[in-house]
């Protein structure tokens, strides 16, 4: 699907973000599986990653990335009646996390749910957002993209443990007078599921002896199938929703690729014909934190002061499902609240 935003203007107003404190660097892992730090840079560009610890869930990320974007925003945990949280590890099956979150935070009128489009996740939950917020359904929705992932790795599969790391980021997402998001660009294609998945835990194999032996409860990926996929919708999507808001790759002032690999982000840029200088990177510090990655990355860049008012802000997801999302925004200072 796509568009662009001809409803009221909406912006985000909030930012937050939140990674675990332990740091896994590369050698640390090197004496967990047969890998090196040579090899995981050369191929993805990650240094290192934050792990939860053994008691931290999602809603623990969670939290503090959303405190942190509603403080932003000069806004209550009672101001929001939206609340969706984007991830693909909640704390449990149910309640959705966002229900557990809104409760935390005193957010006692707000919808609250959780969506799963893998690390596209984020965008599919800010596009929705922007509609509900667009159409008058709610007035101010706290937008959470989250992972746990470390909880879900096999940690002796070199193929996939190295990739990703846990963390969070928060928007408040508000009506304005003027800019914020200018469209959306959303997909899905089902049949490329086979090729980054977690089979086991839900109704087609639910948690057994044999299952978990059979190691079904752990993320199986196809890493050079989803390395295509990657480079060809980040391409794509990002062509698709620059072209339906009438703007040109020239105009873009700060581009946030959904942080998987920095080979796979720098093969985007360089196709998109994005100068480096305005591409936001942080895989090198965090790894694939799925749908962290777009929110904390906005943070980063707005903490090195590169998201001021008015600029072009084109952000792209892809991920499981298979998925991917575009979004554009024209940068706002606060909202009219
Ligand atoms: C996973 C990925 C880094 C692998 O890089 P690659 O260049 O495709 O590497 P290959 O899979 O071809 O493997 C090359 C060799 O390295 C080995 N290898 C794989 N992981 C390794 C690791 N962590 N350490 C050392 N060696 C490793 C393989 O076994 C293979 O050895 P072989 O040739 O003897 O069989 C890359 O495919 C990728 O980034 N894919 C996208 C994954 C992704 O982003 N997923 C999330 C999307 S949201």
């Amino acid at each position: 699907m796509i568009g662009t935003a001809n409803g009221l203007a909406v912006s985000i107003t909030g930012l937050g973000a939140y990674v675990p404190e332990r740091v896994v660097t590369n050698d640390d892992l090197s004496t967990m599986m047969d890998t090196s730090d040579e090899w995981i840079v050369e191929r993805t560009g990650i240094r290192e990653r934050r792990i939860a610890g053994p008691e931290e869930a999602l809603s623990d990320l969670a939290l503090p990335a959303a405190r942190q974007a509603l403080e932003d925003a000069g806004l209550k945990g009672s101001d929001i009646d939206l609340l969706i949280v984007a991830t693909v590890t909640p704390d449990m099956a149910f309640p959705a996390t966002a229900a557990i979150i809104a409760d935390e935070l005193g957010a006692h009128d707000a919808g609250a749910y959780d969506l799963s489009a893998g690390c596209t996740g984020f965008m599919y939950a800010v596009a929705q957002a922007y509609a509900m917020l667009a159409g008058g359904l709610a007035q101010r929705a706290l937008v959470v993209g989250g992972d746990v992932l470390s909880k879900i790795m096999d940690w002796t599969d070199r193929r996939t443990a190295v990739l990703f790391g846990d963390g969070a980021g928060a928007v408040v997402m508000e009506r304005v007078g003027e800019g914020g998001f200018l469209g959306f660009e959303l997909g899905a294609d089902g049949s490329g599921g086979p090729q980054l998945y977690l089979p086991g835990g839900g109704s087609r194999t639910p948690a057994t002896v044999e299952s978990i032996a059979d190691g079904q409860h752990f993320v199986q990926m196809n890493g050079r199938e989803v390395f295509k996929f990657a480079t060809r919708v980040l391409v794509s999507s990002a062509e698709a929703v620059l072209a339906e808001c009438g703007r040109t790759v020239d105009e873009v002032d700060v581009y946030v690729p959904h942080q998987a690999n920095v080979r796979i982000i720098d093969y985007a840029t360089h196709k998109l014909g994005i100068p480096d200088d305005r591409v936001v990177i942080d895989v090198d510090r965090y790894g694939n934190t799925s749908s962290g990655s777009i929110p904390i990355a906005l943070a980063d860049a707005k903490a090195d002061g590169r998201l001021t008012a008015g600029r072009l802000v084109l952000m792209t997801g892809m991920g499981a499902g298979l998925t991917w999302g575009s979004g554009l925004i024209e940068w706002t200072d606060g909202g009219t609240t």
